[in-house]
C-alpha cells in the first residue's frame, strides 16, 4: 500500500466515519469517488485497482490517503467496507474476497455472472456476519422513492401492469472500453436490466415467472470513442431483449431492452393503476417529475419529486447507518440475487422459448423519507 503524497496516517485515532475502500478505478470510479467523498458518514481511505496507475491517479484525483493491489484495500485494518466497482466478471471474486476479509461489501450490479455463485456470497455473508448491498442504489433517489410513496398512498389505485422501454445504438459509442459490455453478464438486458427490474423490484415486490425474445444481429462492433476507437471486437450475447414478467401480487410487465436502435429513447417506465398511470422518472438517475394522467385527462399533472438526488454511492450511505443502526438495508444482496435470477430466467426463456418460473424471494424494504439526506450526517 502506498500513502499518497500529503495524506496522513490513519488507524491513530478514533474514526467517527466509516472506512471504505474502493476496488475498481474505472469509468464509474469517478462518480462513486466524488459522492463518497462529500458523504459525511463514510471516508474512502484507499483505491485499489489491477492497474496501480489507475488507483494511484484516483486516489490523486479524489484526495484519497492511500493507494493500492486489491490486497492492500483488503487487508487495511481501517476499511470497513468495499465498494466493487470492478468489472461484471471480476464481482464474484472480489466480492467473495472481501467478505472472507470480513469486510461488508457494496458491489456494481450485476452481483454475480450466475445465481449459484450470488446465492454462495450471500451465504458466505451471513455466515461471516457482514453485509452485501449491490447497486442500483438508484431506486434510493428522489424520483423512484416519490414514485414509491405516491403508489404507497393510493394515488394511482391497485397498481396492475408495467410498460418500460430501453433502446439506443449502445455503448460502443462512448464508453472507451466498451467489450465487457458485450460480453456474458452484459448486454443491454444485464447491464440496464437491473435499474428498469430494481425499480419494478421496489414497487411491486418479487416476480414469479418471465418469457422473452432476443436477437443479436451484429457478431462485431466497433469502438466507437478513446484511445482505442476504430478498433472490431466480438459480440457474445443478445442485444435485443424483449420480456414480459409476471409478479406474485399479480402485476404484468412488458419490458423491452434493446442496443440494435439508431434511436435512443430511454428511462420510459409507466405503471398502470386502477385510477391512473404514473410515468416513473428515469431509472438510471436519481431525480426527475413524476408524471400521472387519470382516464379523460388531456395531458399529464407534473408532480416534482421531493427528496435529495444525491447520486451513486447513496446505497452505501444506507448501507452504513443500517449497519449501525441494526436495521435491514435497502439495496440489499438478496434483492439484487432477485433481480440476476430474473435476468438468468430471462435469458433462458429467449433460447427455451418458454416461460421461465423465478424462485427467489426478498423482503420489500421500507420507502425513505423524503428528507432522507446522504450530504447530511446521520447522528
Ligand atoms: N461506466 C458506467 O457508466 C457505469 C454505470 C453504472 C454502473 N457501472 C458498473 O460499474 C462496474 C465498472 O464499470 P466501469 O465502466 O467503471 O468499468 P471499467 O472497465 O472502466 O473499470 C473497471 C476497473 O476494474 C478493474 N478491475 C478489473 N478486474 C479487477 C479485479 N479482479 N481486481 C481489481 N480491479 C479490477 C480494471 O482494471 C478497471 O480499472 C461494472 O459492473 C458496470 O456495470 C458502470
Amino acid at each position: 500500500m502506498a500513502l499518497r503524497a500529503g495524506a496522513r496516517e490513519h488507524g491513530t485515532g478514533p474514526m467517527t466515519s466509516f472506512g471504505i475502500g474502493v476496488i475498481g478505478c474505472g469509468n464509474i470510479s469517478n462518480q462513486y469517488l466524488k459522492n463518497l467523498s462529500a458523504f459525511p458518514d463514510v471516508e474512502v481511505l484507499i483505491c485499489a485497482d489491477l492497474d496501480a496507475g489507475r488507483a494511484e491517479a484516483q486516489a490523486a484525483a479524489y484526495g484519497i490517503p492511500s493507494w493500492g493491489s486489491p490486497q492492500d484495500a483488503l487487508g487495511h485494518p481501517d476499511v470497513q467496507l468495499i465498494v466493487n466497482l470492478t468489472v461484471p466478471a471480476a464481482h464474484a471474486e472480489v466480492t467473495g474476497a472481501a467478505i472472507a476479509a470480513g469486510k461488508h461489501v457494496w458491489s456494481e450490479k450485476p452481483l454475480t455472472l450466475d445465481i449459484a455463485t450470488g446465492r454462495a456470497l450471500l451465504e458466505a455473508a451471513k455466515a461471516g456476519n457482514v453485509r452485501v448491498g449491490c447497486a442500483p442504489d438508484t431506486v434510493l433517489g428522489a424520483g423512484v422513492q416519490s414514485a414509491r410513496r405516491l403508489i404507497d398512498s393510493g394515488a394511482i389505485g391497485t397498481p396492475l401492469t408495467a410498460l418500460t422501454l430501453l433502446q439506443g445504438p449502445g455503448p460502443q459509442s462512448w464508453h472507451p472500453d466498451p467489450e465487457f459490455l458485450f460480453a456474458p453478464g452484459a448486454g443491454p438486458l444485464f447491464d440496464l436490466g437491473p435499474y428498469y427490474l430494481s425499480v419494478l423490484a421496489t414497487l411491486f415486490g418479487p416476480a414469479n415467472r418471465v418469457a422473452a425474445v432476443g436477437r443479436k444481429p451484429r457478431e462485431s462492433r466497433v469502438i466507437g470513442a478513446g484511445p482505442r476507437a476504430g478498433t472490431l471486437f466480438d459480440v457474445a450475447v443478445p442485444t435485443y431483449v424483449a420480456a414480459l414478467a409476471e409478479y406474485e401480487a399479480g402485476q404484468a410487465a412488458s419490458l423491452l431492452f434493446s442496443w440494435d436502435s439508431p434511436l435512443s429513447r430511454a428511462g420510459f417506465v409507466e405503471i398502470t393503476g386502477t385510477e391512473a398511470t404514473l410515468a416513473v422518472p428515469d431509472p438510471n438517475r436519481f431525480g426527475g417529475d413524476l408524471r400521472v394522467r387519470h382516464a379523460g385527462d388531456d395531458d399529464w399533472t407534473v408532480i416534482p419529486s421531493q427528496g435529495a438526488e444525491a447520486g451513486r454511492g447513496s446505497g452505501v450511505v444506507d448501507m452504513v447507518r443500517a449497519i449501525r443502526a441494526g436495521t435491514p438495508h435497502r439495496a440489499d444482496g438478496e434483492m439484487a440475487l432477485h433481480v440476476l435470477e430474473m435476468m438468468t430466467a430471462i435469458e433462458r426463456s429467449a433460447v427455451s422459448a418458454a416461460f421461465e418460473p423465478v424462485l427467489t424471494r426478498f423482503a420489500v424494504p421500507a420507502s425513505l423519507d423524503a428528507g432522507w439526506d446522504p450530504y447530511v450526517a446521520a447522528n
